[in-house]
């Protein structure tokens, strides 16, 4: 069927397509989210045309032997890993399979406590035994790095850890020292798994921090789909050492995966791999460039506030990737949502999220000289404007850095999800133990996950942030002031 008929079916009979999606397509607005191909596409054939899966002469992603072991492999030499997995369930399969194979079950796993969700699932999954490690806090007020120092502690105190998980770079672009942490754990003996769901550009441009994989973590998992041009889901687990048994890595992501690995995905991923290694240095010139650009700009703004490593001490923040441009409300009186909104709704720049007292465009290699022209352009016009209104939430950027505390552990996450439960007002709750996660998102580190036990001084953080009008998630009933527990 030629392309053009099925275009015109789909516009007759599907509004979600057509009124919704290529509407918006068609617009100026202007995307500072994800994915990292910002809607320009690479060349690549109608969907509908290599939508196939395993059949003759074509290799199976849970066995590759063929053309998926053959792209793979270029994946992992463009990276330098000594393996690398393709995954079309996002970095959230490969943090699952990546924990299950590196941890034994019922071991005891030391992550950074604001470590993605996959990774507490894995952790209830395999049953493991879990100790935290907190992130410093910046003055810009957002998560910082984990300590070295933290680690070594931890690992002293707790011989039994098997293995070290850590998020670098987080959402908001902060790097931890991981050649410092790897070594830490490698004379432990025990494997580095890092999350660099975020940085899976980092390796193309020296303008960026050093990547995990160059710093010797034994694990890395990267969304391609987040910061270079490839589709949603898309993403890479790399193998970096002999730590790690690559059959039962094999093993667990089979599990994790679909049985029907889109070759629509697995294409984008050979074709964002080809992309990068013929016109990656180039194109990461230009960008960066712009963004370099960018930031020299953004130094001139009076109220507004553009972070920048420097603003932080070498142990609050030990990296920062550039290319997550967080914008403080500074002292404009906006709050992050009212900056948001006036970027979206005055400017058409749809960012990629606020929070209490800031936005994050993410930018990528894809972005254009006129993108970051309109978002300069509507950040110096914002900066003269005075906004005299009290803001609906306050922007303290600094409110929140006291709530986050070392848990109160009572048993492993597993034990408590699959125990009875009893749902009880919060303010009752005291000296039970939460069967519930719960988050201030952003930024989604915990405030408490299941098995902990509930303090008065978390519940006085949760009323804190209550009152001032930031969001709690987590409990089905928090609405109600209400909580599960794992049932006396
Ligand atoms: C730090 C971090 N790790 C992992 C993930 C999961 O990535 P994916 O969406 O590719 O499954 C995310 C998603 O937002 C994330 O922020």
């Amino acid at each position: 069927m030629p392309d053009h008929v099925f275009y015109t079916l789909q516009k007759t009979s599907s509004p979600f397509l057509d009124r919704r999606l290529q509407d918006y397509a068609s617009e100026d607005w202007y995307p500072f989210h994800m994915p990292g191909h910002k809607r320009t596409p690479l060349e690549f054939p109608n969907p509908y045309s290599i939508d196939i899966t395993e059949i003759e002469g074509f290799d199976n992603l849970h066995h590759a032997r063929g053309i998926l072991k053959e792209a793979q492999e270029r994946a992992a030499a463009l990276y330098g890993s000594q393996k690398a997995f393709f995954l079309v369930n996002g970095s959230t399969s490969g943090i699952l399979a990546a924990i299950s194979a590196a941890i034994p079950r019922r071991g005891t796993l030391l992550m950074s406590r604001n470590s993605h969700k996959a990774a507490y699932h894995a952790a209830y999954l395999r049953e493991l035994e879990t100790v935290y490690l907190l992130p410093a806090m910046t003055k810009f007020g957002i998560a910082g790095s984990i300590q070295p120092a933290h680690v070594a502690q931890a690992l002293e105190d707790l011989p039994q850890i098997n293995g070290i998980f850590i998020t670098s770079p987080t959402y908001d672009g902060v790097l931890s020292d991981i050649q410092k942490i790897a070594d830490l754990a490698h004379a432990h003996n025990a494997p580095l798994i890092v999350d660099e769901a975020h940085g899976a550009h980092l390796a193309f441009s020296g303008y960026f921090p050093d990547c995990a994989l160059q710093c010797g973590a034994d694990l890395v998992i990267q969304s391609l789909h987040k910061t270079l041009p490839c589709l949603t889901q898309t993403a890479l687990l790399h193998v970096n050492s002999e730590r790690i048994d690559q059959n039962a890595l094999a093993r667990f992501l089979s599990i994790y995966q679909t049985s029907s690995p889109s070759y629509l995905l697995m294409a984008s991923i050979e074709q964002c791999i080809r992309y990068m290694k013929q016109e990656g240095k180039e194109r990461m010139q230009t960008y960066t460039q712009l963004l370099s650009q960018f930031y020299n700009k953004a130094r001139t703004l009076r109220r507004l506030q553009v972070f920048e490593k420097s603003s932080s001490s070498k142990e609050a923040c030990f990296g920062h990737d550039p290319s997550k441009i967080l914008i403080s409300v500074g002292s404009t009186g906006l709050t992050g949502k009212e900056l948001y909104d006036t970027l979206l709704n005055d400017c058409h720049l749809q960012m990629e999220m606020a929070s209490g007292h800031y936005v994050t465009a993410l930018s990528s290699l894809m972005d254009t000289p006129e993108g970051f022209q309109r978002l300069i352009l509507a950040l110096e016009e914002i900066d003269k404007k005075s906004y005299t209104h009290t803001p609906s939430q306050p922007s303290n950027p600094f409110d929140t850095q006291r709530i986050y505390q070392l848990p109160k552990p009572g048993m492993s996450i597993s034990q408590a999800l699959d125990r009875p439960c009893e749902t009880l007002p919060l303010k009752a709750s005291i000296g039970h133990i939460s069967q519930e996660y719960i988050y201030l998102y952003p930024p989604g580190i915990p405030l408490a996950t299941p098995g902990e036990i509930l303090t008065g001084n978390l519940l006085n953080a949760i009323a804190q942030c209550q009152r001032q009008g930031l969001p709690i998630e987590g409990p089905c009933d928090i609405a109600n002031n209400r909580i599960q527990v794992v049932k006396g």
